[in-house]
């Protein structure tokens, strides 16, 4: 499945190289992989339309099983839990909700799966830092003087931006893993915790040789800018600068990399599965704060208010919803997407429709936040029954 993944993911490069060859304005500019190429779009919160045209809160009502989720929101709010399910009802006017999950690790372990996400999304971010000079050099590599220098810029550059998208990929692997370990998913293909965090260890290894590509190239762009004597004040300016960012971004990815470690270590004593663990609940209330889009309501759990914001409905044949894409974006605080379905299990090719619709509206879910499924087992879950 990976190697096809991988063999898919050449294809659409040599297909972009290809376009390019074909343009009469051809330049020689390396294209960037996708990591790098949503990186601007990674800074901000997306814009979606919402489903608002016929949405009628009162049939949104009632329980929802959540299909997954993204990274943050499944190993923070989620931690250690299973079979998470929303209870939404309207009571006096208030519309209320009540989510909850089966606890399948312990409170502490939980912590250590939040920690090693923070970790996971600090070295993803610093990655992103490497994303941003790219651009500066890549246009500088063609306006040096010295043709060679030029070249070599370039394709360090490209080589740079080939193993940021490497890190990212095992990044999201290792998030994964830890959403593995976060749910105790170990039936099948016997798999175990220690097998989990192999995983782990396994991937921050190999991110590390990625990471190490990323602190060569800033000592690359320190050589060229050495050499490049003839080129503008300017140009050098423009090596020296990108050369000291990148190195603090590559200590950036090195320290969420070692945390990972740590991370895997602890995890390894403290992230058995528990039995029966109880169910742990929030309560919240829901409102429709804009009334020209009934489908941006805004959910308070104690304190904090996020939006959420239904971007796709599934409907069965009868026209009830049967399936939603939820999405949350607060600029600086952080977002989540999320799948919900009236039934335990969702057909793969809604999921898959579901996902890709949220990619095409400029929502990504790299390694900062890759979409987690949540492990369903069906019904009640082994809960007692939900009720308001
Ligand atoms: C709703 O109103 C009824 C009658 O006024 C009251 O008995 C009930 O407790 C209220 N329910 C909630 C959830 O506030
Ligand atoms: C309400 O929704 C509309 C349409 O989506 C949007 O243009 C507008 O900015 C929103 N207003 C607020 C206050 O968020
Ligand atoms: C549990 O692990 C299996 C095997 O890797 C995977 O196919 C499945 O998607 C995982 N389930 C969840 C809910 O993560």
């Amino acid at each position: 499945m990976a190697l096809r993944l991988g063999c898919v993911m050449m294809m659409i490069v040599l297909l972009a190289m290809a376009g390019r060859g074909s343009d009469a304005t051809f330049t020689n500019k390396p294209p960037q992989s996708s990591f790098c190429q949503r990186a601007e779009a990674s800074r901000q919160c997306a814009n979606p339309p919402t489903v608002d045209s016929d949405f009628k809160v009162e049939e949104y009502l009632g329980k929802w099983y959540e299909i997954g989720s993204t990274a943050a929101f499944k190993l923070l709010s989620e931690a250690g839990l299973v079979c998470n399910q929303a209870l939404y009802s309207s009571a006096n006017g208030t519309l209320s909700l009540l989510n909850s999950g089966l606890r399948v690790i312990s409170r502490l372990a939980a912590a250590e799966v939040t920690a090693i996400n923070v970790a996971a999304r600090g070295s993803c971010a610093a990655a992103r830092e490497v994303c941003y000079q790219l651009p500066a050099l890549i246009e500088l590599s063609q306006s040096l003087s010295d043709p060679s220098l030029g070249h070599r810029l370039a394709s360090s550059a490209q080589a740079a931006d080939l193993a940021l998208h490497r890190l990212a990929a095992d990044v999201s692997l290792v998030q994964q893993a830890n959403g593995d370990i976060s749910q105790a998913n170990y039936s099948s293909g016997g798999r175990t915790l220690q097998s989990s965090i192999d995983v782990i260890n396994r991937y921050t290894k190999d991110a590390e040789e990625h990471q190490d590509a990323i602190a060569d190239f800033a000592v690359e762009l320190n050589k060229i800018r050495a050499e490049a004597t003839k080129e503008s004040k300017e140009a050098q300016k423009t090596l020296g600068s990108a050369a000291l960012k990148i190195g603090a971004s590559s200590a950036g990815i090195e320290v969420g990399l070692k945390a990972l470690e740590v991370g895997a270590k602890y995890l390894m004593s403290n992230g058995q599965p528990i039995d029966n663990g109880g169910v742990s609940s929030v309560t919240g209330t829901i409102t429709q704060p804009n009334a020209t889009s009934p489908a941006k309501l805004e959910v308070a759990i104690s304190v904090a208010k996020s939006p959420y914001w239904i971007i796709a409905l599934e409907k069965a044949k009868d026209g009830a919803y049967s399936a939603a894409l939820v999405y949350s974006c607060q600029q600086g605080v952080g977002k989540s997407l999320f799948v919900l379905s009236r039934e335990p299990t969702l057909e793969m090719t809604t999921l898959a429709a579901f996902l890709s619709k949220a990619e095409s509206l400029g929502i990504y879910n790299d390694c900062e936040d890759p979409f987690l499924l949540t492990l369903q087992r069906g019904g009640s879950c082994g809960q007692p029954p939900l009720s308001m």
